[in-house]
């Protein structure tokens, strides 16, 4: 039976049993509960006017993270607290973060300041976890999603350090902990409007019976991907089963020889997680777009959608990582290259949700390096994303696998190039071989964010550079080659 949403905003408890399932949040906020102090740049994820923190209880436990409001259809909000700029203080009483930004003169026009100062408020509240104030790479990190276009960052920057050294403005965890914990208790959301439906089930049982019912409904996650399609495609996209509050998909866990990820997992948690193993993945871990779309989608939305230039696929190519599908007749596992068939087109049947990533553990001795080109180093897609792990033993290469994006129709896997290593001594003359073979081995598009050679002339130097980084050859091995690597260490000191 359908329910209405019910969400806090503004210490208000507000219920919506007449929007449209597709309604943003954004647009709730701005036309229907008259909050202006949200704002609309560009409805797609990325200027960050619209930033809000979004309150959830997952486990037990109270999670406060920043989100685009543009992105999320409201009825994903159900159980949830949203937080707007103009909850933080008063004209009377300003939170520390709105004295400092002030003082600092972190505004201007005004447009962009109170996402700004959502994404700050985000980790202002983790600072009793921190123990230590924010250090600029931290701050960069958390304002990554975030536009300014006539201030500039660094007043912006200071303000936040400014407000940390400040007496604590403290916020009720408990308080709100207790307030979500009496909203949203079924095990099966509903909510209709306008014929059409939003079903969020918490048991995977459920989830996979009404899959199994609802083929063509669409499933949906984080929305960051589906919530272009709604707000710039136009996209009639039917009823939505959501995986978001399915507890079984949001276990991460270490197991003897492998990672285990569930596909509901936020991507920002799942690269934290793999970090330990394969600390190489810490530049992709940050240039994924921004931190309030990688706590909003999800690894499992990012293999799911099956974009060729998604992030997350060369790497879990390269690394022979699985993934599990799973319907009411049981679940099966394959390999993550043999899941993509054609341009977006997988491996995935109507009845099959997927429910696992399995990222097997470092073998000694393994190679891992990945590289993402793109124009911008926040929030860009990626022109090219390249990930190639390897064994070295006695100078010579072996289970080598390239994983490639930016290059083919799907998330690739470089055959023919692994093929001209493997085995060989890794010196000049396997790279030169192996150049020519990974130029021939695709054939990408030319499109705004690449040509064609460009991306062809990317999987050559980037092999160079692997070489470079770790051939008994190489007068560069174990050098630090990486450019914002060596900025990022210069700006800690
Ligand atoms: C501003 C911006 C910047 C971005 N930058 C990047 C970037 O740098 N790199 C990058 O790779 N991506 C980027 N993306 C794309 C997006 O954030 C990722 O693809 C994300 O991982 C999608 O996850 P989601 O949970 O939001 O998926 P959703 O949007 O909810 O769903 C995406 C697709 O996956 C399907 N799906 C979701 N979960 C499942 C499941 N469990 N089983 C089966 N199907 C499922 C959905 O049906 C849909 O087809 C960006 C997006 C935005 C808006
Ligand atoms: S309006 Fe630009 S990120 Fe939402
Ligand atoms: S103050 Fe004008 S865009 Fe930032």
């Amino acid at each position: 039976m359908s329910a209405p949403i019910r969400f806090f905003h503004a210490s208000q408890l507000h219920t919506v049993s007449d929007q449209p399932v597709t309604r943003t949040l954004l647009q709730y906020l701005r036309e229907d509960s008259h909050c202006t102090s949200v704002k609309e740049g560009c409805a797609e994820g990325d200027c960050g006017a619209c930033t809000v923190v979004v309150g959830e209880l997952r486990n037990g436990a109270l999670q406060m993270r920043s989100a685009n409001a543009c992105l999320l259809p409201l009825a994903s909000l159900h159980g949830k607290a949203v937080f707007t700029a103009d909850q933080l203080g008063s004209r009377e009483a300003p939170h520390p973060l709105q004295e400092a930004m002030v003082s600092c003169h972190g505004s201007q026009c005004g447009f962009c300041t109170p996402g700004f100062m959502m994404s700050m408020w985000s980790i202002y509240l983790q600072r009793a976890d921190r123990g230590t104030p924010a250090t600029r790479p931290e701050i960069q990190r958390a304002l990554s999603g975030n536009l300014c276009r006539c201030t500039g960052y660094r007043p912006i920057i200071d303000a936040m350090q400014v407000a940390e050294s400040m007496p604590e403005r403290s916020f009720d965890r408990q308080a709100l902990a207790t307030r979500l914990a009496g909203i949203a208790e079924e095990d099966h959301f509903h909510y209709s409007a306008q014929q059409q439906h939003w079903h969020a089930p918490r048991t995977l049982d459920t989830l996979l019976t009404l899959r199994k019912d609802m083929p063509d409904a669409t499933l949906i996650a984080g929305s960051t991907d589906i919530g272009l399609w709604i707000t710039k495609q136009f996209r009639a996209l039917g009823d939505f089963i959501s995986v978001a509050n399915v507890d079984v998909l949001h276990q991460c866990c270490r197991k003897e020889d492998e990672i285990q990820i569930g596909a509901a997992v936020s991507v920002e948690q799942a690269y934290r997680t793999c970090l330990d193993e394969y600390p190489e993945l810490a530049e992709l871990a940050d240039r994924f777009a921004s931190l309030p779309v990688r706590n909003a989608g999800t690894l499992g939305g990012n293999i799911a959608n099956g974009s060729p230039i998604g992030d997350s696929m060369p790497w879990l190519i390269a690394l022979g990582a699985r993934i599990e599908l799973a319907s009411i007749n049981g679940t099966r596992q394959i390999p993550l290259e043999a899941f993509y068939t054609g341009y977006r087109q997988k491996d995935l049947r109507p009845e099959e949700v997927v429910t696992r990533i399995l990222i097997p553990l470092r073998a000694k001795d393994r190679l891992f390096r990945v590289w993402k080109i793109s124009k911008r180093i926040d929030q860009d897609i990626s022109a090219v994303c390249i990930a190639l792990s390897a064994t070295l033993a006695d100078g010579h290469l072996h289970d080598v696998r390239i994983g490639a994006g930016g290059v083919a129709a799907i998330p690739a896997r470089a055959r023919q190039t692994e093929a001209v290593i493997e085995g060989k001594l890794w010196d000049q003359a396997t790279l030169e071989q192996a150049c020519t073979a990974i130029t021939d081995e695709f054939s990408p598009i030319s499109d705004m964010r690449a040509s064609a050679a460009y991306r062809r002339q990317l999987c050559a130097n980037l092999l160079r550079r692997f070489w470079l980084e770790t051939s008994p050859f190489s007068e560069a091995k174990d050098a630090a080659l990486s450019l914002t690597a060596y900025a990022a260490a210069g700006e800690q000191q």
